[in-house]
């Protein structure tokens, strides 16, 4: 206990842990009304353009800031600028750069109740979620540039007496970073620093719904001591100002996380184009599966189940969708889930207390509820948390349905939505080839305390993360490097040590001495 003895009150809630949120909840008062600014951003200067409001997911009256729209031609002259930074920023020592990442980590840090703040009210993430998000930012930082570190060092190569032989790591040139709402700071970053600290110039394109994060935190990059020509910020339309970056001859490479759909459109207008041949990195989404058996112990399940499925509102890639529950503990198991989705706490993202906020905005809380109606009318229903009343917001009610397969569903459902199949003994290897049979590959989780049937799965699966007796989510940076495969990504995975091979090309010198 941080205060001396642990305390706790009259419900068992353990009263340190809430002190140790006071000082930052004092904090945090400071930025709820702050209102942010975004534009595009190419050599440091802000450009004008055409002006939207940003408004919050859970107060829909209240506006977050405003947000500059990039154009087409912005864009054209954001990569004219950024082809004429490479060849320094290429050439400059790989500890500068790997130090400017750095700076950043301590900025981020300095500047975390601001960031979590913003994340709140412009994703509408909670606030545990606004400290993880910070922290992996941070991570992902302080992982690559060691990584780098590490990796630009000169290989010395053998050779006939007179020659030498080496062999070292170079930029590629102009790298496009395109990230989703979902994790608007740490899968921006990530992106963003991996690229740079390699040595390619960057275009960075948020996601529509996250300009005012991208914007903070490329602020406190520039704070770092990063040269201000070597990225450029291009909040905007995917469609527009995406499509005009990836059929751009002089982009090197593409840094994309987002659904499967938009990673085929950059996929294709990429090799549409007449200019180099430029890697992809994808990190889509998923449908991911949870087997459980008959040896797993009930509780520890439900806790694993409701906080993969159900933290982040479900808005996670690796999320919880489809719970396999072998018959003999399946009655137990649903008992519990209704039990435990009865105590979760909807409602403001920013109070301690709530477990699930709202989902990003209109559009997807349509389509979820779109899925949700549908299932209804089917007779699917298990159980399904009500919402509170008086929410001004994007809230989707937490809800488990009732499914026979997992090629029943047709697409992710991004949001607190769980279906639940159950399954018996002779039907192991059956569900195994469903769960491949979907094409997407991205997390699994395994509950048995049977080691020979984790390792049957484990060996069977085509599956990038598999979690065995845990949670799936919330991947830790250079613990669990995370990404997926077949419709759930390319690799390689982010916050591991092969993904900044990915963002270089490699020199081989030879000099006859
Ligand atoms: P999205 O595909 O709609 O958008 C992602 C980004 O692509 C945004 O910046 C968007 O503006 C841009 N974009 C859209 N159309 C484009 C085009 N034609 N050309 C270029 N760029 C374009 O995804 P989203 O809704 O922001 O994010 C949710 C999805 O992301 C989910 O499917 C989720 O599973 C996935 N995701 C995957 C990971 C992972 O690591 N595998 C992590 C987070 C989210
Ligand atoms: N890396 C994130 C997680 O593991 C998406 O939940």
């Amino acid at each position: 206990a941080l205060y001396g003895e642990e305390r706790r009150n009259s419900r068992g809630i353990n009263m340190n842990v809430l002190d140790q949120w006071l000082p930052l909840q004092a904090e945090l008062k400071n930025w709820w009304d702050k209102q942010w600014q975004a534009a595009p951003l190419v050599g440091g200067n802000r450009l004008a353009g055409e002006v939207r409001k940003v408004m919050c997911p859970y107060q829909l009256s209240h506006q977050v800031g405003e947000v500059v729209w990039a154009s087409a031609e912005q864009t054209h002259d954001a990569i004219d600028h950024l082809s004429a930074a490479f060849v320094g920023w290429n050439a400059t020592p790989v500890d500068t750069r790997a130090a400017v990442l750095e700076r950043t980590a301590d900025k981020l840090e300095e500047h975390m109740p601001e960031l979590m703040a913003l994340c709140t009210r412009e994703a509408g993430k909670s606030l545990q979620d606004g400290i993880d998000e910070v922290r992996e930012a941070v991570d992902f930082c302080r992982y690559y540039a060691l990584q780098a570190r590490q990796r630009f060092a000169t290989i010395t190569l053998p050779g006939p007496t007179g020659e030498s032989n080496e062999i070292y790591l170079q930029g590629r040139g102009v790298f496009a970073c395109i990230s989703p709402w979902n994790f608007p700071l740490a899968i921006f970053l990530g992106q963003v620093s991996a690229a740079l600290v390699c040595g390619n110039t960057v275009v960075a394109k948020p996601a529509e719904q996250t300009s005012l994060v991208a914007m903070r935190c490329v602020e406190l990059m520039h704070e770092a001591g990063l040269p201000k020509d070597v990225l450029a910020l291009l909040p905007g339309d995917g469609a527009q100002v995406g499509s005009v970056v990836t059929s751009d001859p002089r982009i090197a490479g593409v840094a994309f996380t987002g659904s499967t759909q938009t990673a085929h459109i950059i996929n294709r207008a990429l090799a549409a184009r007449d200019g180099a041949i430029a890697p992809m990195i994808a990190e889509t989404g998923g449908q991911n599966a949870m087997i459980v058996d008959s040896t797993a112990l009930p509780e520890q399940v439900i806790k694993d189940v409701v906080h993969s499925a159900f933290q982040s509102a479900g808005q996670r890639c690796s999320a919880l969708r489809v719970l396999f529950v072998q018959e003999d503990i399946a009655e137990r198991v649903l008992e519990l889930l209704k039990g435990a989705m009865a105590e979760l706490n909807i409602g403001n993202p920013g109070y301690r207390a709530t477990d699930v906020g709202p989902v990003i905005d209109a559009e997807a809380r349509a389509g979820l509820q779109q899925h949700i109606d549908k299932m209804k009318a089917a007779g699917r229903l298990i159980a399904e948390t009500p919402l509170p009343e008086g929410l001004d917001g994007y809230f989707v009610s937490p809800v488990a349905f009732r499914l026979d397969s997992i090629s029943e569903l047709e697409k992710e459902q991004f949001g607190p939505v769980l279906h639940v199949v159950t399954w018996r003994n002779k039907d192991l290897d059956k569900i195994i080839d469903d769960i491949n049979a979907t094409g997407f590959g991205l997390t699994l989780g395994i509950h048995s305390r049977n080691e020979d049937t984790a390792e049957h799965i484990d060996a069977r699966v085509r599956i990038g993360n598999v979690y065995v007796n845990r949670n799936q989510i919330g991947a830790v940076v250079g613990v669990q490097p995370f990404g997926g495969q077949g419709l759930s990504g390319t690799g390689p995975k982010a916050g591991g040590p092969h993904y900044l091979l990915r963002f270089v090309t490699e020199r081989t010198r030879t000099i006859n001495t």
